[in-house]
């Protein structure tokens, strides 16, 4: 029995988290979940605080959580959720891998990556100010030597037991001296410690042009908060958009395991998200709490239902909802569960 804290988040994560706990029981993983609704704005009006510290204990003692989507106000009101909750649990690395699923069409056939994005610092520190007299605005982007060198390593490591071949380290060092120049530096340092892995690294914009005209040459790529919050939507977008690709943001004692999407205020209440991608991310948890058969049973299922391309969902070519998917897809897993 593995205890797990559970945010479904607001708009589109209810019904996605719905969806995935549909899944998840039919691959008879025995877990018992914590559940947290009043986070974000939700938990503003109940509690006067966007992330009650309820959840972050909560977290910290099941040491996993599986994590719907929050949405943020923009340009005003409170911090980021999902940025605080990374940063005070020192969720150091954002694991994003985008990997295309087969019967579905995309530009490229044998698009196969992992993002790891540095997840607690960089433009994302929260160290802002706004000075009303000279009306000029900072935001500081606050890159350490310390956490340069705990997310390179994270990926060469990771590149290393997954038997991946390739690592490119992202940046901005031609402009952004100080900080990214820090982090290139701190990747070169690196890459010599891992002499069996190829090591390359581009700067962020030409590495952007690449992406969308050769994916397939790349394998593993590094780089600071920013630059791997842009390019894994990128590359969502390569592998079939972002109601397919999963992640987690890990540290050295807590992982909570969230999709790269946000919550889809477009489409949210429609009964119409694809749960793809929070399904893939829950399969990317039950890995982390060592059931591997129930999450390659998921994944097995989850590449046949593709394949079949019958009751997907809109956002991939489909006309199913959300909770018809999710059944569907159950039904599979339960009957590889069956078989296995
Ligand atoms: P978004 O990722 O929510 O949506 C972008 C586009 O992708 C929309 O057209 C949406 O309908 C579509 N989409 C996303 N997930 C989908 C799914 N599962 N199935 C089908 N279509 C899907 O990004 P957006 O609109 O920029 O942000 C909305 C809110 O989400 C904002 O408040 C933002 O701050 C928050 N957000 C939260 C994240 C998190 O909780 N980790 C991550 C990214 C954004
Ligand atoms: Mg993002």
């Amino acid at each position: 029995m593995h205890r797990v804290t559970l945010l479904p988040g607001d708009g589109i994560g209810p019904e996605i988290t719905a969806a995935t706990i549909v899944v998840l029981e039919a691959a008879g993983v025995e877990l018992q979940w914590e559940r947290f609704e009043a986070v974000g704005l939700a938990g503003m009006e109940r509690y006067g605080r966007p992330l009650p510290e309820a959840v972050l204990d909560s977290i910290r003692m099941n040491r996993v959580a599986l994590k719907g989507p929050i949405t943020t106000p923009v340009g005003k009101g409170f911090r980021s959720v999902n940025v605080s909750l990374r940063q005070k649990l020192d969720l150091f690395a954002n694991v994003r891998p985008c990997r295309k699923l087969p019967g579905l069409r995309t530009p490229f056939e044998d698009v196969d990556l992992v993002i790891f994005r540095e997840n607690t610092e960089g433009l994302y520190s929260g160290i802002e100010t706004y000075d009303e007299r000279l009306e000029i605005a900072d935001s500081t982007a606050r890159i350490t030597r310390r956490g340069s060198q705990r997310i390179l390593r994270f990926a060469f490591e990771w590149a290393r037991v997954n038997g991946r071949r390739h690592v490119t380290a992202v940046h901005k060092a031609n402009v952004v001296k100080m900080s990214t120049g820090l982090f290139l530096k701190e990747a070169i340092a690196m890459a010599s410690a891992y002499p069996d892995l190829d090591f390359d690294h581009r700067i962020v914009d030409n590495m952007a042009m690449q992406l969308v005209q050769r994916p397939a040459e790349y394998d593993c790529i590094v780089t600071t908060n920013l630059f791997g919050d842009i390019l894994s939507d990128l590359c969502a977008g390569l592998v079939g958009g972002l109601g397919v690709v999963p992640g987690a943001n890990i540290g050295d004692s807590v992982a909570v395991f969230e999709a790269v999407h946000g919550s889809a205020p477009d489409i949210a209440g429609q009964g119409t998200a694809n749960p793809t991608a929070l399904i893939r991310t829950a399969a990317m948890m039950l890995r982390h709490l060592g059931e591997r058969t129930a999450a390659e049973t998921i994944e097995a299922a989850l590449r046949q239902a593709y394949v079949e391309g019958c009751w997907l969902t809109p956002d991939v070519g489909g006309s199913s909802t959300t909770m018809d998917f999710a059944h569907r897809l159950a039904e599979r897993v339960a009957s590889k569960q069956g078989e296995a």
